[in-house]
């Protein structure tokens, strides 16, 4: 069935996606215009609610932005852009503090009579410079975010709305140079799809995480805006530098809870099944080095040693500080019978954090007029080849206020718009056929777990690469022939995803932060981003 436009749908500006990064756009670019936000489950449901470690930003008169600078720097392995890093640092403070206005509340300590933000510290960082609401700071920023654009009545939020693909002037065959003028949307509710016109389409859909069987990813982050760009003719950038995260549960009951690093930052140990902190074997740092060398020496030891997990060592904190300083993880671990006062938690390596995605300029724009990416979706250069914890919300709302900032220029100067032609879709639908898809979903993640993880080489990405471009093929097919489901949709985006992720591995000749290649061991002498151009994966 086809939609047209309705009224409800209508807006000047359409923002896809009810994380950090969308909410804090909306929220500032409602003050400029009538804003459409448009989420595919319920809005709290974004990686953004399950974070857990916090926001680094400099606050501390013991820390300094030239120090959190070179730890993101240092981190990213030579591929950050050193303009954006110092942007994103040199904002941090005043964006907090409109979260705090927002009446985000920050966990405080006493220092004396005076009350100052209690600071955590995770790898990479010099300093104790994370601020964190106890262990579940997304889920608070996510309820402030959420309250207060609820609140504005020049921001409508629409829940259950999958986001299809953007609408371009090329595909529409208009004359002129290509930009986007709106995009077709699934209404679950109805199974209706709906065409949208707008002035801009601000992609903040998250990252692809469901791109492996194992992540600390929830069901949302497959990759949706990322493929969406790439169809509508847009490079994507450094995809191979998929974030693995050291310590995830490991409890068949909670595959993807996070064990936040801020527990290394209080002394937790990565110790191995006898106990032994082997992590220093590889860098005097630890269990507080860098995430992709912390993630690399955990899988050389499973791998080494057959264990099918290794343990995070946090009892010498004792029962009363966990209990205060980490209280969902502490009451979720004893709920699974984890007492983590008393005995090492059972940990392992997650798909966690997309660094590469779709390139973006801090404000948001990227080379496709109308189309602006903000957040995890987009590749600005501030992480480079390895993210440094808790800089991705901050990056979030730097960007999100840089980009609501300059859309009453872009709104000024761009043209009006255009009418969208009904959505034609195939008419069948077989049940018997419908599974298919949960077993290319399984097969995917599967495949991407086993041939494009920690540690990969050239004959295994090759052999992904060569699975991947049948699964291509066969949800193409469905795509065409079927009548689109949510399902259908995410796995469509999942499968490019996976195969943006190997191509980018592929054409990395050596191995820099989060890609290691065991046929190329080296660090190339320029570090140069990788590009995907649009048309080389169908
Ligand atoms: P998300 O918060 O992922 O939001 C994406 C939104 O887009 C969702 O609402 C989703 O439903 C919607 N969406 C996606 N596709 C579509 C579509 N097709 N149509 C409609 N809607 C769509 N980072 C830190 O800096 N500090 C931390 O402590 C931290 N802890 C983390 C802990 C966990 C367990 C995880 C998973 C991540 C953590 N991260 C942390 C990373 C950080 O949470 C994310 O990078 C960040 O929240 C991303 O925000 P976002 O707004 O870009 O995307
Ligand atoms: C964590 O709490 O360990 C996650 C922090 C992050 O991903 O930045």
């Amino acid at each position: 069935m086809a939609g047209r436009p309705s009224q409800e749908f209508e807006a000047e500006v359409v923002v896809v996606g009810s994380g950090i990064a969308g909410l804090s756009f909306a929220l500032k670019a409602a003050e400029h215009a009538r804003v459409l936000l448009l989420t595919k489950k319920n809005a709290a449901e974004s990686n953004t609610n399950y974070a857990q470690g916090g926001i680094a930003c400099v606050t501390s008169s013991e820390d300094s932005a030239e120090l959190h600078i070179r730890d993101t720097m240092e981190s990213g392995a030579g591929l950050c852009r050193e303009r954006v890093v110092r942007e994103v640092v040199q904002d941090g403070p005043a964006r907090v503090a409109e979260l705090v206005a927002l009446g985000v509340k920050f966990t405080e300590r006493k220092n004396g009579s005076q009350q100052e933000p209690d600071l955590g510290k995770e790898a990479g960082h010099s300093k104790r410079r994370v601020l964190h609401a106890g262990d579940i700071t997304g889920r608070e920023l996510e309820k402030a975010l959420l309250a207060a654009v609820r609140a504005s009545p020049q921001i409508r939020v629409r829940e259950d709305i999958v986001a299809i693909d953007l609408v371009t002037t090329k595909k529409m065959k208009m004359k002129g140079p290509n930009r986007v003028v709106g995009l077709y949307v699934l209404d679950c509710a109805t199974q209706r799809v709906v065409a949208i016109s707008a002035k801009v389409v601000v992609l903040a859909t998250g990252g692809c995480g469901k791109c492996y069987l194992y992540t600390t990813n929830p069901g949302i982050a497959t990759g949706d805006g990322v493929a969406m760009a790439y169809r509508a003719g847009v490079a994507i950038a450094n995809m191979e530098f998929v974030q693995f995260h050291p310590t995830c549960l490991f409890h068949p009951s909670a595959p993807s809870f996070l064990i936040s690093e801020a527990l290394r930052g209080e002394g937790g140990l990565v110790v191995n099944t006898k106990g032994e902190d082997f992590t220093k074997k590889t860098d005097p740092r630890g269990s507080l080095a860098p995430r992709d060398i912390v993630a690399r020496a955990i899988d050389e030891e499973m791998k080494e040693s057959g264990a099918v997990c290794v343990y995070l060592d946090i009892r010498s904190k004792g029962s009363d500080f966990l209990e205060k300083r980490f209280p969902a993880i502490t009451s979720t671990l004893r709920g699974l019978g984890i007492d983590p006062a008393k005995q090492p938690i059972p940990v392992v390596p997650a798909a966690h954090y997309q660094c590469g995605g779709i390139p973006a300029e801090l404000n948001g724009t990227t080379e496709l007029q109308g189309l602006w990416a903000l957040g995890e979706v987009a590749c600005t250069g501030l992480h480079g080849a390895n993210r440094l914890a808790s800089n991705s919300l901050l990056e979030a709302l730097v960007m999100a206020h840089r980009a609501a900032g300059s859309l009453p220029h872009y709104l000024k100067k761009s043209v009006a718009r255009v009418s969208i032609p009904d959505w034609k879709e195939g008419k069948a639908h077989d049940a018997d056929e419908m599974v298919v898809i949960t077993h290319n979903w399984k097969e995917i993640r599967q495949l991407m777990w086993d041939y494009v993880g920690i540690a990969r080489t050239t004959k295994r990405l090759r052999r992904a690469q060569s699975r991947l471009r049948l699964l291509l093929e066969e949800v193409q097919e469905f795509y065409w022939n079927f009548r689109v489901t949510g399902d259908l949709l995410e796995l469509r985006n999942l499968a490019l995803c996976a195969a943006l992720i190997v191509e980018s591995s592929l054409a990395r000749k050596e191995s820099r932060g989060l890609n290691a290649n065991a046929d190329y061991p080296k660090l190339l002498k320029a570090p140069k981003d990788t590009v995907i151009r649009a048309g080389s994966i169908r």
